[in-house]
């Protein structure tokens, strides 16, 4: 056994092995804003990962009230929410986030990541169960470890399975969590089946709304306004980072439930607080999400139009029923030239492979802005036509 913790690092080669076929996806050098179009090495791509699903990243009351938070209160908070960095505009928008989602009460952490990690960590203890969805975001998962509690996990979206789970450690606390659009699937929470189980053995329900906040519901207000079933989470978790155009992380609940987070949770305690112009871009955003519903209607056209193009095509779209499409691309390589034949072709794609998803199904996973434009999509769809026929992923 090696004795020197570098030895991985000297003999980790994966990387430099894909880097020689040509077809390296990660950390591109992008050198514009985030919109529908990017420019990396000074060639423009047409974006197709994005998670800017209402395309406020470059909106320019977003971009003002950004500058104008950072003229006020400075570009630092110089410390944590706990101490010296809480300021009128972090509770400003907390007020303003839990009134959008109809929570008592709400508090914004650094990041979505720290949200889930301080929130699941603080409220789960020794002898009390975690019960998560298999395909829950890596946050999640981090979060459950980083507490003392039990953490086990059912079939993606099978509530069967899910119940499964509840009788066998029914008798304990329990807190049912799961993400309310996967972020890889594009699929939607069965809310309805897990609130009434939730009910039925007396657990808590958490949901994570990275992927949903202001992209479903009829007011964007995510997975419970979609279902109708707004009163039937206990605790809504929330990212700054993708429809808000900014970052964070929201968790919003009861009052009395915030408090102990906020007073408990080591990534709200530990960690600096959120930037000024972080939280004027999410002020901002929060506006815009509750004022222009029409985004969000082109948002759920453009899903729905491109998942009947790609369809049509014979690609494979799982069960998406959001404006995340993953399409299945089959092997990690096939996933590795398809993306890099995309790029060549001026598309910016995401592969996403083993281990994240099963050996074979590595995907090429999509997502849509409503900013992107119809000859955007237009273009998009001719580049998969024809590096999918290409690759024989489509015949
Ligand atoms: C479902 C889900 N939860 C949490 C997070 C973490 O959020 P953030 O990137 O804002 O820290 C992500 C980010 O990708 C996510 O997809």
């Amino acid at each position: 056994m090696s004795t020197d913790i570098f030895d991985k690092c000297f003999s980790f080669h994966a990387v430099d092995d894909l880097k020689k076929t040509g077809c390296y996806p990660y950390f591109h050098r992008i050198q514009s804003k985030q919109g529908p179009e990017i420019i990396i090495d000074g060639k423009k791509k047409i974006v197709v990962c994005s998670n800017n699903y209402l395309g406020l990243a470059n909106h320019p009351k977003v971009i003002e009230a950004s500058i104008s938070a950072t003229k006020r209160y400075g570009t630092s908070c110089t410390g944590s929410r706990f101490l010296n960095g809480t300021n009128d505009l972090h509770e400003k928008v907390e007020k303003k986030f839990a009134k959008f989602v109809g929570k008592e009460d709400a508090i914004l952490f650094t990041t979505g990541h720290h949200s889930n990690l301080g929130a699941l960590s603080s409220l789960v203890s020794k002898g009390e169960v975690f019960i998560t969805d298999k395909l829950d975001h890596a946050s999640i998962i981090d979060g459950c470890r980083l507490s003392s509690g039990e953490f086990v996990r059912f079939r993606h979206n099978d509530e069967a399975d899910l119940e499964r789970q509840l009788i066998k450690h029914q008798g304990k606390a329990m807190l049912i969590v799961v993400d309310g659009i996967f972020s890889m699937e594009g699929d939607i929470a069965n809310l309805p089946e897990i609130s009434n189980l939730a009910k039925k053995y007396k657990a808590r329900v958490f949901i994570d709304e990275a992927h949903s906040l202001g992209v479903i519901g009829k007011n964007g207000k995510g997975t419970g306004e979609h279902f109708n079933m707004e009163y039937e989470i206990d605790v809504l978790m929330a990212t700054a980072s993708k429809s808000l155009a900014s970052i964070g992380g929201f968790i919003a609940s009861k009052s009395e439930v915030v408090d102990y987070i906020k007073h408990n949770a080591r990534t709200m305690i530990f960690t600096a607080s959120l930037p000024p112009a972080c939280v004027g871009a999410i002020d901002a955003a929060l506006d815009l999400v509750i004022a222009e519903p029409e985004r969000r209607i082109r948002l759920m056209e453009i899903s729905n139009k491109m998942k009947e193009a790609f369809k049509a095509m014979g690609y494979d779209t799982n069960n998406s029923q959001s404006p995340i499409i993953p399409l299945t691309a089959g092997s990690d390589s096939v996933a590795f030239k398809m993306w890099r034949m995309l790029f060549d072709e001026g598309v910016f794609a995401s592969p996403v492979v083993t281990p994240a998803v099963p050996e074979g199904h590595s995907i090429i996973r999509t997502s849509y802005m409503a900013t992107h434009s119809d000859s955007d999509l237009n273009f998009i769809l001719e580049k998969f036509k024809k590096v999918g026929k290409q690759l024989s992923v489509i015949t």
